[in-house]
């Protein structure tokens, strides 16, 4: 990739977006048949075992943030197992019935469009519910719903399924949230694709007229529902029950439409990273304190202030953060995998003393978990309560981390599969500027001085 040389002389890289693949329904799958001590035989319990079968449904006027609400769900529930897809009936009825439709498609009253867009609907209904009834955990059923005659329909076929349904609606009245929401999103959509955005606002605004006029909020008689009202300032629920449910509303409470960017990196080299020893709790090298160093420059000139900065507990990212000058929080959930009864071990040494723990973790280095330490997976679940707070600040945030906890915070922001974060490149030295959009991430790297002098990583089995 070519890296284009900045005028301060640090290297910037703008990341490829993580884009799922056609696997991706297959990577969440869980394979309980493995025997590999360190692996299911240390009683791993996940998501996908608990198997919820739910079923979100969006309601909502349009340009309310309905589809940035359900990816966000998507996003969060996939980085903790749960086999999640959205279903946006936008994206049927553009496929389907091609886009660009003027406003007067959406009108109730043109009968030949509702039945058109009733079609489209129901076609992504079946789907979520193929998709349900095929293994998958979670569906989000991403369309207005915006009469209760729909809403009954939906709520119908899904309990004709035993799907459990929890509407999540999204009001809003704040016109300024509105109107912003139009223009960085639905002017820019392929339904007004070559269409001038003035034109293509006007438009919109039509459209949201005619679903104004049969609109009719979720009422408690329907079942269970989350109401997000002017984009989280105030939230009402009712019949949420359970771990689940009641984790999906803390994260929701937690979701706020700032722009603001995330930036990751490791702490500087330490004494171990030069040993090539993994874990402990060892001082920056010379080259470590360098590079915090550079990275007080950079925060200065990029991130500016107000920053929050975070770091783990452990020496080496503190060292780092203190060179920066500016306040932080010490996590304890940011502490980097517990290598266990590996931990202050060389990779070399651990295949040489223990090759089967070794080619254990390299034949499932997700789910493997080092005796008395942690798994990725087990790092994701103590990682929730910062993925709350990330999603609740509103300044940027700078997390001076570890390797493994920067791959799963990365693929939380970069909505990749959970499974593969463990391959995820996070070298020394290294910033990850992330940045959220409305309905993804943009990420970038710059690469500061000095370059590090880190032996080879964990790599592929060891042949015995
Ligand atoms: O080597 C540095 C380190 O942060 C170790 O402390 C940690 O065990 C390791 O990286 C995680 O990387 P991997 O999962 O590739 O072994």
């Amino acid at each position: 990739m070519p890296v284009p040389a900045r005028a301060d002389g640090h290297a910037l890289t703008t990341l490829p977006c993580y884009r799922p693949g056609p696997n991706r329904e297959r990577a969440a799958e869980l394979n309980f048949g493995r025997s590999e001590w360190g692996l299911a035989c240390r009683g791993m319990m996940t998501a996908s075992v608990l198997s919820p079968k739910l079923a979100f449904v969006m309601v909502g006027l349009p340009a309310r943030g309905k589809t940035f609400i359900a990816r966000k769900m998507a996003r969060y529930l996939s980085w903790l197992g749960y086999s999640t897809q959205v279903f946006n009936v936008g994206t049927y009825r553009r496929a389907r019935l091609g886009s660009r439709q003027h406003h007067s498609f959406f009108d109730p009253q043109n009968e030949a469009a509702r039945s058109a867009r009733r079609e489209v609907a129901l076609a992504a209904l079946d789907d979520m519910l193929a998709f349900l009834n095929g293994g998958g955990d979670i569906g989000i059923y991403d369309a207005t719903n915006n009469t209760r005659e729909r809403r009954a329909l939906v709520c119908s076929r899904c309990e004709k399924d035993k799907l459990e349904v929890v509407f999540v609606e999204s009001i809003c009245n704040d016109l300024a949230i509105v109107e912003t929401n139009i223009r960085a999103t639905k002017a820019r959509s392929p339904d007004y694709e070559g269409v001038p955005e003035e034109q293509a606002v006007a438009d919109f605004r039509l459209r949201i007229a005619h679903y104004e006029r049969g609109y009719e909020e979720v009422s408690e008689s329907e079942g269970a529902f989350v109401k997000i009202i002017d984009a989280g300032r105030k939230m009402a629920i009712h019949r949420i029950q359970g771990y689940l449910l009641t984790r999906v509303v803390h994260f929701l409470l937690n979701l706020h439409i700032q722009p603001r960017s995330v930036w990751l990196t490791r702490h500087g080299e330490s004494t171990f990273n030069v040993l090539g020893r993994i874990g402990g709790d060892a001082p920056l090298s010379d080259a470590g304190r360098l590079y915090a160093i550079e990275l007080a420059s950079v925060v200065k000139d990029r991130v500016g202030e107000p920053v929050a900065v975070w770091t783990s507990t452990l020496r080496r990212t503190i060292e780092t953060a203190e060179l920066l000058g500016l306040p932080f929080r010490a996590w304890r959930a940011l502490d980097e995998i517990d290598a266990g009864v590996c931990d202050g071990m060389t990779y070399a040494e651990i295949a040489t003393a223990m090759p089967h723990e070794y080619n254990a973790r390299a034949t499932d280095k997700f789910r493997y978990r080092y005796p008395r330490g942690e798994s990725y997976q087990d790092i994701i679940q103590r990682l929730e309560p910062v993925i709350f707070e990330i999603e609740r600040e509103e300044s940027p945030v700078l997390i001076i981390g570890h390797q493994a906890i920067l791959r799963a915070l990365y693929a939380y922001m970069m909505d990749m599969p959970p499974q593969e974060c463990p391959f995820v490149s996070v070298p020394l030295h290294v910033v990850l500027e992330l940045e959220p959009t409305a309905y993804g991430c943009n990420a970038r790297s710059i690469d500061l001085p000095p370059p590090p002098r880190t032996p080879a990583p964990f790599s592929s089995p060891r042949l015995d």
